[in-house]
């Protein structure tokens, strides 16, 4: 990873948190409370690698700025919303996010509950609220809240968490493992690299079956990483409780493969979705640093 990667990310993140501050409802409006419950589980926080992908996808095709703007904040709030529920008691019942109590702990059960909701549906506001006049970007907006409807719903994220937790205990294959992963974290990763892309043109389908290789490599690798960390590194860093996954019995990679195995298929799927970019050739630079981060990372 480069010097310029690295800062364009920083700045990138740093300029997302604006975009995302702006585009939640104010601390302010009634009700209140969910309010600043809704800001408490977006900001401040998180890696921010949707909203990442999604700029970096937009780069391919010089998408709009404010297009790129609400379709990275949509995915973030999807995502900030499925880790809302993702720690509440019914599901993996986690106390800490984020390096910050969960929303249950912090607030309470009923205003997780409620924020979850309430996040998905601004995602959609967000989304669907742009320049109407410019039947453009009404179009490529329409054809974003179908994707990113898709890829939260029941044959994407909420489909691959309702897997994740009937496999408790559940010794799952590897392509089961695979089909779970894929869908409770891939399909969010996919929908930002394809709505970071489609935010600039109208695709090929040349052009999104390239797309969809990389970003279903990275989606898996993304999960892969997740498993090992929770096995190897401490909560501190995580900011989220290490050592989860074991003691509640999940199927990961790491207890279907081993840490060799999860580790060396993260670096494979690293270098098959390297592969899948060279058709963008240069514009594709910071996808390409991406994957590098998502199977590198710490946290
Ligand atoms: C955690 O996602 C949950 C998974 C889908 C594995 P992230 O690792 O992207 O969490 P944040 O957004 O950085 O907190
Ligand atoms: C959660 O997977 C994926 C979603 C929130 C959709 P995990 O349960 O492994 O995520 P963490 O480890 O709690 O972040
Ligand atoms: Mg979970
Ligand atoms: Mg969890
Ligand atoms: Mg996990």
């Amino acid at each position: 990873m480069s010097d310029s990667f690295r800062s364009w990310m920083k700045a990138t993140q740093a300029d997302f948190e604006l975009t995302l501050e702006r585009l939640l409802p104010s601390a302010v409006t009634v009700p209140e409370r969910l309010h600043q419950a809704m800001r408490y589980a977006a900001l401040d926080g998180g890696k921010r690698v949707r909203p990442l992908l999604v700029y970096a996808a937009g780069r391919l095709f010089d998408a709009p700025a404010e297009l790129l703007a609400r379709a990275a904040a949509a995915l973030e709030m999807i995502h900030a919303y499925s880790l809302v529920h993702d720690d509440m008691p019914c599901m993996d019942d986690d106390a800490l996010r984020r390096g910050k109590p969960t929303v249950h702990v912090q607030y309470d059960e009923a205003t997780a509950l409620l924020v979850g909701d309430a996040l998905q549906a601004q995602a959609f506001v967000v989304l669907a609220g742009g320049d109407e006049e410019n039947t453009d970007n009404a179009a490529r907006g329409l054809a974003m809240v179908r994707l990113l409807a898709h890829a939260a719903g029941s044959v994407g994220m909420c489909g691959g968490q309702a897997i994740d937790l009937a496999s408790v205990g559940v010794a799952l294959t590897q392509d089961q493992l695979e089909q779970m992963h894929r869908l409770k974290t891939g399909a969010l990763l996919r929908a930002s690299v394809l709505m970071g892309a489609m935010a600039g043109k109208t695709l090929t389908t040349a052009e999104v079956a390239a797309l969809d290789v990389y970003a279903g490599a990275i989606g898996l690798a993304f999960q892969v990483v997740d498993d090992v960390l929770d096995a190897t590194a401490d909560s501190a860093t995580l900011g989220k409780t290490a050592g989860k996954d074991a003691a509640d019995n999940k199927p990961t990679y790491v207890s279907i493969l081993g840490l060799d195995a999860s580790r060396q298929l993260a670096e494979k799927l690293c270098s098959d979705a390297h592969a899948a970019l060279l058709p963008f050739g240069e514009k594709a630079q910071q996808l390409h640093d991406l994957a590098d981060l998502i199977v590198q990372r710490k946290a």
